[in-house]
């Protein structure tokens, strides 16, 4: 059967990663995460006290560096100019952050390209918030997954607490609230539900209920690409 370009967009604590991670499992696909190369700028701009506020400055940086997404068993490794970096990019601050550099179109611009080659062969289940609007506007399958916003603040509240950050739901809320607002209101790529893509909520679902719903979506879309 043909290899499918899959694309899962939607706002943070959606589940994206759990579920696209387990979709192309079920289905032997690659599994690329557009949202962790995002966040290696960003944290490399903290790191590096490039101004988060310096279009220009956040340009240059993300033409510069190098990021490579290598897959290793079940978890997708995030090496920055070769450094392992898969850790530090998933804290509060770099979340944050991430959602700003991510307004800027000339950073944009880089990461695309790369996650285009990065998918063109298919076979892939391609995450993050315009992947079915810009990077892949003819991907064979567009998912566009949801839930409430108090569902989703539980979900990132209880991955913080995993690793042993300190916050509370009324905190992960209003982050969440801030970080849709920045993502839907942005001028560049916004998140909107591409108008050929399949609305999933799961507010009511968990992860593999979700993924079993997009592998039956994903064997339809390959059987009917095949006859
Ligand atoms: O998906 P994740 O929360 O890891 O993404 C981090 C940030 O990167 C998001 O808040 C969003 O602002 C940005 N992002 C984006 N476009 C993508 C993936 C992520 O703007 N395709």
């Amino acid at each position: 059967m043909r290899k499918l370009i899959i694309a899962i967009d939607g706002p943070v604590g959606s589940g994206k990663s759990t579920v696209a991670r387990r979709v192309a499992e079920l289905l032997g696909y690659t599994h690329l995460d557009s949202g962790a190369m995002y966040r290696a700028v960003a944290w490399k701009a903290l790191r590096a006290g490039v101004p988060l506020d310096s279009p220009v400055d956040l340009e240059r940086l993300a033409g510069a560096v190098r990021i490579d997404l290598q897959p290793r068993g079940s978890k997708l490794h995030v090496l920055l100019d070769g450094e392992d970096i898969t850790d530090q990019i998933r804290t509060t601050d770099v979340s944050r952050a991430a959602s700003v550099v991510a307004a800027v179109a000339g950073v944009r611009r880089p990461l695309v390209e790369e996650q285009r080659r990065a998918g063109a062969q298919g076979g892939v289940v391609m995450e993050g918030r315009d992947i079915g609007t810009v990077v892949f506007p003819h991907a064979d399958l567009k998912i566009y997954l949801d839930a409430s916003p108090e569902v989703r603040a539980a979900r990132r509240l209880k991955e913080l607490e995993e690793k042993g950050e300190d916050s509370n739901l009324a905190k992960v809320l209003a982050d969440v609230r801030e970080r849709d607002r920045r993502d839907r209101e942005r001028e560049a790529s916004p998140l909107v539900r591409a108008g050929d893509a399949v609305v999933v909520d799961n507010t009511a679902m968990d992860a593999e209920e979700t993924a079993r719903v997009i592998v039956l979506l994903a064997q339809e879309r390959a059987k009917a690409a095949s006859v």
